[in-house]
């Protein structure tokens, strides 16, 4: 096939940040070090997240003109309730503000000391509110997904084998919901095949455990089922999605990935008792169940979205982006996470900066060096995210990888900006034995990567 191209063209404009190597160097300093705590009129490409950094559709806007406000049973949530009954055919629906406010109604209601909580891959916010409770999170990927190097077309899929021994050894009485991530954002964005979560299911079903899918990036896990999978070439995204929901117990969605919205989401079940709880506990803390925590218009750019999210050309274009920064980082020879998941390059910053020890956070050291180059920031992913300090001895333990995620938002960026990303890449490559670890001074107790303070190790 020829260039594949955006498929919309740009109606609005959003002036960039262009800035000079010395600002970068101050405002850096001034964040101790960490870029969430830059602000975005420093920034000129910001991949940090695809949550809730998207640019909506013209059709989303329109829609939002129609948000009905009215406090209970708004026609904003009927349509809302409408969309997400077409897409997960999941008998009961509530808006949520985001996905982490169903992760900690999800946990309050049905967790306590000593639960455990298998999942492919708990996000770090999913796992925060599992722990929060008492409960174990757990890790369940195939070996395969753990190995950054090789090649497999569904490297999020729940190791079934080892589900199986955990209910064993574990009992299921303790597990009272298992989960599963689609994509598998904490092992590079890697998606699940449709026979892996059927699979999953009948295991699960068997010792009566409820599935909940965290379905943030399902649009996007549906279209590599549609390319990668047996038999599953001809059908639509919807479809793909339908089924996939219906192997599901219940499903917390974050709305700001694959909603195509900028804040939101939905819990959803068939459960009548679980229903019930969710719902008392949402009504205390969030809001009445026909909005959750949400204005009106954010009900309808959500219902668009999630079918924008469904349409085929979208997804082609946007693997299209992901594959053409997957070609140009091959060619600089970074080692990165292959293949490409559906959202963003994953870059073994281990691997390219063998120099700086786990602890002294080579993802880091890199996320640093991409913004002081060119006032792009990225992520970390590695012992600043996931490390575990001992609660008694306070000791410090890596995590099993150091990445760096450059994140896409969707439909905000042109591939001008990605070869600008490119370029940057580059210098930082010629330079990269020169680049120096980091050390953490000051962190609070829990998700520290958001809030800590560093500096330059000597
Ligand atoms: N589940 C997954 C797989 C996620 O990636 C996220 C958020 C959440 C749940 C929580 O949803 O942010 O709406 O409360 N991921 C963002 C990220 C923050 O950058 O990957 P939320």
């Amino acid at each position: 096939m020829g260039t594949i191209i955006e498929p919309f063209r740009i109606k609005m404009t959003e002036p960039l940040a262009i800035t000079t190597q010395e600002q970068r160097e101050k405002w850096l300093r001034e964040a101790h070090f960490n870029i969430f705590l830059l602000s975005s009129d420093q920034i000129t490409i910001d991949l940090l997240t695809d949550s809730g950094t998207g640019a909506m559709s013209t059709k989303q806007w329109g829609a939002l003109m129609q948000g009905d406000e009215t406090y209970a049973g708004s026609r904003s949530w009927y349509r809302f309730r409408d969309t997400v009954d077409q897409i997960t055919g999941l008998k009961h629906i509530f808006p949520i503000h985001q996905g982490r406010a169903g992760e900690r109604i999800l946990s309050q209601i049905r967790l306590k000391s000593g639960d455990v909580v298998p999942n492919n891959g708990h996000f770090d916010t999913t796992r925060a509110n599992i722990e929060w409770m008492g409960a174990q999170a757990v890790n369940l990927v195939i070996e395969e997904g753990k190995n950054f190097a090789l090649d497999h077309p569904f490297k999020g899929n729940m190791d079934i084998p080892k589900l199986k021994r955990l209910i064993d050894d574990t009992g299921p009485e303790k597990i009272p919901f298992a989960m599963i991530t689609i994509t598998n954002n904490s092992y590079g964005g890697q998606p699940v095949s449709l026979e892996n979560i059927r699979e999953t299911k009948a295991l699960l079903a068997s010792h009566n455990i409820p599935l909940i899918i965290d379905s943030a990036r399902f649009a996007e896990n549906a279209f590599f089922i549609h390319k990668r999978e047996k038999g599953q070439g001809k059908r639509s995204l919807l479809d793909i999605a339908r089924e996939i929901f219906s192997y599901a117990d219940g499903t917390i969605m974050s709305a700001k990935k694959d909603g195509l919205a900028n804040i939101g989401g939905f819990f959803a079940c068939n459960d009548d008792q679980l229903a019930e709880d969710f719902k008392n506990l949402l009504i205390l803390t969030e809001g009445f169940p026909t909005y959750g925590g949400l204005a009106g218009r954010d009900l309808e750019v959500i219902a668009v979205g999630l079918l924008e999210a469904l349409e085929m050309e979208y997804q082609i274009y946007r693997h299209a982006t992901v594959e053409y920064m997957e070609k140009k980082f091959r060619e600089m020879r970074y080692p990165l996470v292959r293949p490409v998941g559906g959202h963003a390059i994953y870059l073994d910053a281990q691997q390219l900066l063998p120099h700086i020890p786990p602890l002294d956070y080579p993802g880091v050291a890199l996320v640093n060096e991409i913004y002081l180059e060119g006032g792009v920031r990225t992520v970390e992913l590695g012992s600043v995210m996931f490390g575990n300090i001992d609660p008694k001895t306070r000791e410090e333990s890596p995590a099993p990888f150091e990445l760096v995620r450059l994140t896409f938002p969707r439909r905000v960026y042109t591939q001008s900006h990605f070869d600008y990303i490119v370029d940057i890449m580059k210098n930082i490559w010629e330079r990269r034995e020169s680049i120096r670890g980091y050390r953490i001074v000051k962190q609070p107790p829990f998700l520290r990567h958001f809030s800590a303070h560093f500096e330059p190790v000597k």
